[in-house]
Order: C-alpha cells, then structure tokens, then sequence
C-alpha cells in the first residue's frame, strides 16, 4: 500500500468510552444540585404568620399536632433547609 493521506482524526472505543463517562458524571452532578429534597414550608395562612422557632415548634415539637419526625434536627434556622413560603412574613 503507498502511503495514505493523513486521516482527520475520529474518535476510537476509547475515547467514545472516556467522553461517556464524563458527560455522564457531569449529568449526575447537575441532577444532584438542582433539586432540594426537603419539604417546603407551606404556603397557607398559619405558615406564611409564623416567624419564630417557638411559633413553629408549638405545632411541631412532639407534642403538637404536626411533630418533627423523630431524629429530626435541634437546628433553629427552620428556613436554611425547608422553603419559606413565597407569601412569607409580608401581611400582618
Ligand atoms: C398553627 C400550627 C402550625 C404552625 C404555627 C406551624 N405549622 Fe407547619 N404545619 C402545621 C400542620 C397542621 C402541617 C401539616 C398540614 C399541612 O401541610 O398544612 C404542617 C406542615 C409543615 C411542614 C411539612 C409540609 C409537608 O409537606 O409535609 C413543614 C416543613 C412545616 N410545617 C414547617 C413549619 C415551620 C418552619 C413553621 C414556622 C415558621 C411552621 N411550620 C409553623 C401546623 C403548623
Ligand atoms: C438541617 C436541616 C433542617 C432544619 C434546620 C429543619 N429541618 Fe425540618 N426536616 C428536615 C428534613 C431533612 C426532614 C425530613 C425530610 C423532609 O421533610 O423531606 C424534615 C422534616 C420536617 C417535618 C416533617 C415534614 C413531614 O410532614 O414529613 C416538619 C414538620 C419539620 N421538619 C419542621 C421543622 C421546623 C419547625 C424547623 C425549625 C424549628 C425545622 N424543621 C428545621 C431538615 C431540617
């Protein structure tokens, strides 16, 4: 065979392999952030009042009528992990 023109480079298994890989880690790492799992605070009338720990904790310590469940945190800063309500804190 005479020598052959130098052919443009194509992707092998490899590489293929490599780039899905990656594409596939970047794809879990955006799904994981994007969404927060905890519960939001709901946004009715008793929710959107309430704006203090003690507020909160006298329906949901474990003896109000809606209790943290067990194992819950002790954390104060209800609203660093479930989402105020959009209405929030606003009329009163
Ligand atoms: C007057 C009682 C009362 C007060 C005060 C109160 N809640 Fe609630 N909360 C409830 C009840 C009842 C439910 C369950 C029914 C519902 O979803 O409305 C609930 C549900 C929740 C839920 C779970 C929602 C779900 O999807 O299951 C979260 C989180 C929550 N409250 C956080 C808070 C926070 C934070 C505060 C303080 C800012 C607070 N609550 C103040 C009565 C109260
Ligand atoms: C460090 C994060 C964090 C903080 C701070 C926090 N919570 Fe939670 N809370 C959670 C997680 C996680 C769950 C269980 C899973 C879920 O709600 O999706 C939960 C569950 C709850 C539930 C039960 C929801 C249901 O009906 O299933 C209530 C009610 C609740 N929290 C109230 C509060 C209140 C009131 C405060 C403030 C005093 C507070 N939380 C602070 C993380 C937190």
């Amino acid at each position: 065979m005479a020598a052959e023109p130098k052919q443009p480079w194509r992707p092998g298994k490899r590489d293929v392999m490599f780039l899905a890989i990656v594409a596939s880690v970047i794809l879990l790492l955006v799904l994981g952030t994007s969404e927060r799992t905890t519960k939001p605070v709901p946004n009715d009338e008793t929710h959107r009042q309430a704006s203090s720990r003690a507020a909160c904790m006298a329906c949901h310590d474990s003896s109000g009528i809606h209790p943290q469940p067990k194992g819950h945190t002790r954390a104060d800063q209800c609203f660093q992990c479930h989402t105020q309500p959009s209405g929030w804190h606003k009329q009163q």
